[in-house]
């Protein structure tokens, strides 16, 4: 995720800017950038590949920054264009500076009209665009403040944006639209912005979180804030931040896997970019580093096997690489398919998922695969684990370390592995796919969905501190629910393995008793269960089997039970059916990407219900995180 950093005052702000970059590193990036005033003129230094290379342009030179005080910062992670240095923020139009972190959504509209009215954008970026939109207004005699609140007004998507103009040295200014946005006084007099808290720490305590639609003014003598929408000055209490070391550890989070679960978003960037050769945006291969391609385009047949979480991911997996790859897939829990004697084709693949990499039985069957001469692919969150030392070839996640017991963002990394693999294999058209494949083009904009997926998930999650955003909602509705006798999760098609995996989390760490089941599958036995204390969490996304959750819900609905749906805005029968409302974001991506949004909803449900239990969340108990026993 992009990370930015601003900085005016009378400390060194090249250092400011270098060190505020580093502490934003683990959102993860592919190129880097600083910009500041050096006397009227804004000089940029920026380059693609890590914060070093920026350090290197400046490096040897850092006495004669001394006395640079105003500038911006940027680690970029590629969404639109390749993540080369001339992508790389910050940006220049003419004497207007800026970075820029989210999505523009309108930004082929505004192309066209900046481009008809002579403007040649340098770079592939959406970002760059917005400050043509800023030059022009200037250009027309507005301040820099009214260009940006101008300009903002023609943007579609959630983003943040930190700006400078060469006309008006010594400011900058910052805007939060979607996108996080924090900022601080600089005790020593001056102002800090970042992405998030943690560049701000070094100074102060008291920061200001900015709210959706603001725009704070920074100055050497401090912030002040306006709303984007009038320009009407407000006022913005700081908070202050009492991070005990530990709690740096978990962040601000009272939970590992509360703080698991915020930092999906990350985790399903660095996986991004670990799977695939993001310098190639237009064709979407695999990293040629990955030793396991060639296994992985010969196969003709898969078997995925894994336990708990791992399996609920494979189990995904099989509809995605069915649907986009048309190979034939069978999904095993390793505990069942180890002790039988299966048959596997001639050119069958088979796939061992494991987070830990250390799951005793998923092990024992990559050994006995390859035995019989069976290839084998692990896919796992941990370098040097087992899976990674026995299969023939490892795809590495990359979630980051996962304290907490339950599955959260390793899951979901997993997931988004398997769902590249479907993307990449339907690309290898070698004509011996079973079936039609779906076209090239949705190939084409199924992976540029992945790549919009993180910034997608970050905004629908949000800080998780507001009352009325994800959390929040979360939070009211379990309270509600807290002394149900017990809950359902149904879903059908991609729905069923995240109903699933909700009933899954709920055991594990509320010790609420759940089941997850496909909601065609209820009419056949346990709808016998249902009655007035039973609660039903049905997910009926808008997708191909919308239709036919909600006839099953009207079975339950029927006798009586408590419904919570997840679904999309505007689904007024679905609502009207629903005791409670979770709402998933309205964004356009192909249906196959909405379990990344559906998941993290059953994750802050369970994650809710068990603190209102009391239970051990981040070690629930009889658990542990590697099952290396069978
Ligand atoms: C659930 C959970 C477990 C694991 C299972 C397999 O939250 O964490 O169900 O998914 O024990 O573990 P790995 O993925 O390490 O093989």
């Amino acid at each position: 995720m992009c990370g930015i950093v601003g900085y005016v005052g009378k400390r060194p702000a090249v250092e400011i800017l270098l060190a505020g970059l580093k502490r934003l590193e683990y959102r993860g990036y592919d190129s880097a950038g600083v910009a500041f005033f050096r006397e009227e003129k804004i000089e940029i230094h920026k380059s693609e590949g890590k914060l070093e290379n920026v350090e290197k342009l400046l490096n040897g030179r850092a006495p004669a920054y001394q006395d640079v005080c105003c500038g911006i910062g940027h680690t970029r992670w590629a969404t639109h264009g390749k993540p080369t240095t001339q992508n790389a923020h910050p940006h220049r139009t003419g004497h207007v500076v800026l970075v820029h972190n989210g999505i523009i959504e309108n930004y082929q509209e505004i192309k066209r009209e900046i481009i008809s009215k002579g403007y040649r954008p340098e770079s592939e970026t959406d970002s760059e665009l917005f400050g043509f939109l800023v030059l022009e207004q200037m250009d027309r005699g507005a301040s820099l403040m009214e260009a940006v609140r101008q300009s903002f007004a023609r943007l579609q998507g959630a983003c943040s944006v930190v700006i400078m103009s060469e006309r008006e040295p010594n400011v900058v200014i910052g805007v939060r639209n979607g996108s996080p946005l924090v900022a601080a006084a600089d005790p020593a007099g001056g102002t800090i912005l970042a992405s998030d808290a943690q560049p701000l720490l070094q100074f102060t305590r008291d920061v200001v979180f900015l709210e959706h639609g603001d725009i704070v003014l920074g100055t050497e003598k401090g912030l002040r804030f306006f709303e984007l929408e009038t320009g009407k000055p407000v006022a913005r209490a700081s908070s202050r931040l009492d991070w005990s070391v530990e709690k740096l550890d978990k962040q601000g989070f009272p939970h590992y896997m509360l703080k698991e679960i915020y930092e999906q978003p990350t985790a399903l960037m660095d996986t991004l970019n670990g799977f695939l050769d993001r310098a190639r945006t237009d064709s979407f291969p695999l990293a040629a580093s990955q030793p396991g391609v060639a296994l992985l385009e010969k196969a003709r047949e898969i078997t995925l096997v894994a336990c708990g979480s791992s399996w609920h991911a494979a189990s995904l997996g099989k509809y995605w690489l069915e649907k986009w790859a048309r190979v034939p897939v069978t999904v095993e829990l390793a505990s069942e398919y180890r002790y039988r004697d299966p048959v596997l084709g001639a050119n069958a693949l088979l796939i061992g998922i494991s987070q830990s990499g250390e799951t005793a039985d998923t092990l024992a069957v990559i050994r006995e695969a390859r035995k019989q001469g069976i290839p084998t692919i692990g896919i796992t969150n941990v370098r040097g684990s087992t899976l990674s030392r026995e299969a023939d070839a490892t795809f590495f996640t990359f979630a980051g370390p996962e304290i907490g017991v339950a599955a959260t963002k390793t899951f979901l990394a997993q997931m988004l592995g398997l769902l590249i693999f479907s993307g990449f294999l339907s690309l290898k058209r070698d004509g011996w796919h079973a079936g039609s494949l779906v076209s090239l083009d949705s190939v084409s904009r199924l992976f540029e969905d992945m790549i919009r997926i993180p910034h997608l998930l970050s905004d629908f999650l949000g800080n998780g501190s507001s009352a009325t955003g994800l959390a929040g909602v979360i939070r009211k509705i379990a309270a509600e629910l807290a002394s149900a006798k017990g809950f359902f999760f149904i879903g059908r098609g991609y729905s069923f393995p995240v109903a699933l995996e909700g009933a899954l989390k709920l055991k594990e760490i509320a010790y609420v008793h759940a089941e997850g089941y496909a909601a065609g599958e209820l009419k056949h036995g346990p709808i016998a269960m249902i009655d007035r204390e039973m609660v039903v969490v049905v997910l009926a996304p808008r997708d191909q089997w919308r239709d036919k959750t909600v006839s099953n819900l009207q079975e339950v609905k029927a006798r009586g039970a408590i419904i919570l749906g997840i679904g999309n805005a505007s689904d007024e029968e679905l609502i009207g059916l629903c005791d409670h409302w979770i709402e998933l974001p309205s964004v356009k991506v192909d249906e196959s990407l909405v379990p990344f949004f559906l998941t993290p909803v059953i994750q802050l449900l369970s994650y809710e219900l068990a603190l209102l239990h009391g239970t051990d969340v981040d070690k629930p108990r009889n658990l542990a995180k590697s099952v290396t026993v069978e």
